[in-house]
């Protein structure tokens, strides 16, 4: 009996790590996004139901009420954030995981202990698991709460902020030393749990809440290896595999940020880009020439166009404007103009963001185009409609060597025939920089919320 529920266990396990890769597969195209999710979520409850029968489990009342309480506050959050919110609420998540990873190091090393001898690999396994995961959970709390701006969302640096980090390190890595080859025991465990704890504020504190997705991205991967850690440790397969494939994706996926902006990730950590004072501000923005136009101008340009592309930005998001996008598309569809959406990878403030957004609209996934699916298509383009995008259509990154951007690429929006910008100011975006787009000759600044601005258009489109 015993031994058939064992197999059941580990048939149940294969079959969710299979789930887990197919639905990491099906989560990079659009079309197959939502089933990806869907997938994953089966395996993931697989995974549960199959753990729950593990004849180690004694008593089921403590994970009952652990399931309620925290799958309950889970649902309530996410259901209720908003979509600008959301990688916050990403980085709480994934800190809830790093300090499960490390509690359940800590438990297993008690009770290995108690039973007698730790061997050098489960010492290498808790030591990991806790110092990784204590890091991903202080260092995720920050990084929330910076995008929230609970705490100041800048760089906040000090002399002594270096110096400070090198000494945790080396407090860390001495309680390693001590446990893993002088007998350490229970205290010293606990020692590195609340040094890799402060460790984890001090890594991330000095570095400006505009990294932060990047950050998240990468302590999700951390929180990945711990998860892993903790599989060691409990000798438990689906926590090792799907562990080693947050860890995994998480890497691969800060890895793709940091070149979608041109920055090395040192500069991530180490520069303060994005933060409060850093980058030449459009100061003088308002100083050269912009043309404006008006919610009845802008309907004649796009009503007439033949070609049009829209440029989604983090701006459409603040406004949650994707439904009022969806509705002028289909108002120019109607009139048979060719729509098409150009999406650059960082986008708005996380991976995916436009894609999530206008998926949320139900805008049909044929008219979503990569960078470089579309950036050949601008010059055949009669308007190209830019919704609080800012940073991605900025050409500064093409020609001015000294701009914080320069490198990135970029959507080529001022190839098209005419531009015209929704915004609500002059003001800069996430990166600090004046954008000389918006001063061409052929670029018609809409000013305005995106929403309230894209309801004056497709009013006046209706009348054209
Ligand atoms: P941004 O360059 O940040 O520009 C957004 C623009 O939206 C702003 O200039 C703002 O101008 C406008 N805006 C804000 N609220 C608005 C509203 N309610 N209605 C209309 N417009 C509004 O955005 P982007 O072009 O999407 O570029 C993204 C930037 O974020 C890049 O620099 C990227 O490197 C960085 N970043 C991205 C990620 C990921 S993973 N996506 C992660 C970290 C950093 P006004 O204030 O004048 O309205």
């Amino acid at each position: 009996m015993e031994d058939f529920r064992e197999s059941v266990i580990h048939i149940a396990y294969i079959i969710s790590a299979a789930l887990f890769i197919i639905g990491l597969k099906r989560l990079s195209a659009p079309a197959s996004a939502r089933q990806g999710n869907q997938l994953a979520i089966g395996a993931m409850t697989l995974a549960f139901v199959a753990t729950l029968i593990d004849p180690e489990i004694s008593t089921f009342w403590t994970i009952i009420i652990g399931t309620l309480i925290g799958g309950g506050i889970g649902y309530y959050l996410a259901r209720k954030v908003q979509m600008t919110a959301m990688p916050q609420l990403v980085a709480l998540f994934n800190g809830m995981g790093g300090g499960t990873a490390a509690v359940i190091a800590v438990g297993e090393f008690m009770k290995f202990a108690r039973d007698g001898e730790v061997s050098a690999g489960e010492g290498l396994s808790v030591a990991f698991g806790v110092t990784v995961g204590c890091i991903a959970l202080t260092g995720s709390l920050i990084a929330g709460g910076k995008l929230h701006e609970i705490i100041p969302s800048g760089a906040i640096r000090s002399p002594i902020q270096m110096p400070a980090s090198i000494l945790l390190v080396l407090a860390v890595g001495a309680t390693w030393v001590y446990l893993l080859a002088m007998g350490g025991q229970e205290t010293t465990v606990w020692i590195m749990f609340a040094v890799a704890l402060v460790l984890g504020i001090a890594l991330v504190i000095p570095i400006g809440g505009g990294d932060m997705p990047v950050v998240v991205s990468l302590l999700n991967s951390m929180t990945g290896l711990a998860a892993a850690a903790a599989g060691f440790v409990l000798d438990n397969q689906i926590l090792v595999i799907a562990g080693a494939l947050v860890g995994a994706s998480g890497m691969l996926l800060t890895v793709l940020m940091s070149q979608a902006m041109n920055r090395p990730l040192s500069n991530v950590f180490f520069g303060a880009f994005g933060a409060a004072g850093a980058g030449p501000a459009a100061a003088d923005g308002e100083a050269k020439p912009i043309r404006q136009t008006n919610a009845d101008d802008a309907a004649v340009m796009l009503g007439y166009a033949q070609n049009v592309i829209i440029v989604p930005g983090y701006g459409l998001a603040v406004a949650q404007a994707q439904h009022a996008i969806r509705e002028l598309a289909d108002e120019l569809d109607k009139r048979n103009v060719n729509v098409r959406y150009a999406i650059h990878p960082v986008a708005g403030r996380m991976p995916g963001h436009m894609n999530v957004l206008l998926a949320e609209a139900n805008v049909p996934y044929d008219q979503l185009f990569e960078m470089e699916q579309i950036n050949g298509e601008f010059q055949r383009t009669d308007v190209v409609l830019v919704v609080g995008a800012n940073d991605v259509v900025n050409p500064a990154a093409r020609t001015d060597q000294s701009s914080p951007i320069y490198g990135m690429p970029i959507l080529n929006a001022d190839s098209a025939q005419t531009i015209i910008v929704m915004k609500r100011s002059m003001k800069p975006g996430f990166a600090g920089i004046e954008n000389d787009l918006f001063h061409l000759d052929k670029t018609r600044m809409l000013f305005g919320d995106a929403k309230a601005a894209l309801a004056d258009v497709i009013a006046a489109v209706k009348n054209v």
